[in-house]
């Protein structure tokens, strides 16, 4: 049976973790990355279907061509970042899935061409592996800056010109500058958010 993380887990992955703004002068490797993906991928998608894709700007000329695109709040904080995170989606994802359910050879035929079920299948899980993101960045000691201000277009034009993949949101990472936060926002307690029937 699994035992419950001990406090000081959740308050890296939780309690104590927060949104970062701004960065402290440390790098982040190519090595942390490769790990953090390792992590992440392991969390579950509908089908299988593991639809996020992630692109790395880790250079100053990688990161000026995200620049045009961001909301202005989101310029500092975004090129001050040690790595900034695109992550996206493949809206072709279903073409993988003879190798994601190598058993299962009606899979694909079963999303081509059903427009809606691609974009929620998509997006739900996508979204989903941007959330295992976050926590597996913050299991390997990183700290994120999840901003979804910028114009999704323009970064797709920018970086997926095919039209293949779609930004959903990008994220700084590196080690967070505790100035940089602001006051912890309010969250719902269990009474407000959660039904028990
Ligand atoms: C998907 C997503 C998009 C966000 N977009 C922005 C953004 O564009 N700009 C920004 O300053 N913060 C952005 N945030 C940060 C949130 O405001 C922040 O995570 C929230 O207030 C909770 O803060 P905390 O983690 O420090 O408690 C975003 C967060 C998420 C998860």
């Amino acid at each position: 049976m699994n035992a419950e993380l001990d406090q000081a887990a959740l308050d890296q992955l939780f309690f104590v973790a927060r949104s970062y703004n701004g960065w402290l002068d440390a790098p982040v490797t190519d090595e942390q990355l490769r790990r953090l993906y390792e992590i992440l991928k392991m969390g579950p998608t509908s089908f299988n279907c593991c639809p996020a894709r992630f692109v790395f700007l880790r250079t100053p000329e990688g990161k000026e061509r995200i620049k045009p695109h961001l909301r202005p709040n989101n310029v500092k904080k975004t090129l001050t970042a040690p790595v900034v995170a695109i992550i996206a989606y493949d809206m072709e994802f279903y073409e993988e899935m003879p190798k994601l359910v190598p058993y299962r050879s009606d899979v694909r035929d079963l999303f081509a061409g059903n427009e809606a079920l691609i974009t929620s299948t998509a997006f739900r899980n996508g979204t989903l592996q941007g959330g295992y993101f976050l926590l597996a960045a913050r299991g390997i000691g990183l700290d994120c800056g999840p901003m979804s201000g910028f114009h999704n277009q323009g970064v797709d034009q920018e970086f997926f010109p095919d039209g293949r993949f779609k930004s959903n949101f990008i994220c700084g990472l590196g080690q967070g500058d505790p100035e940089s936060i602001f006051d912890r926002l309010p969250r719902f307690d269990f009474e407000e958010a959660c039904t028990l029937l």
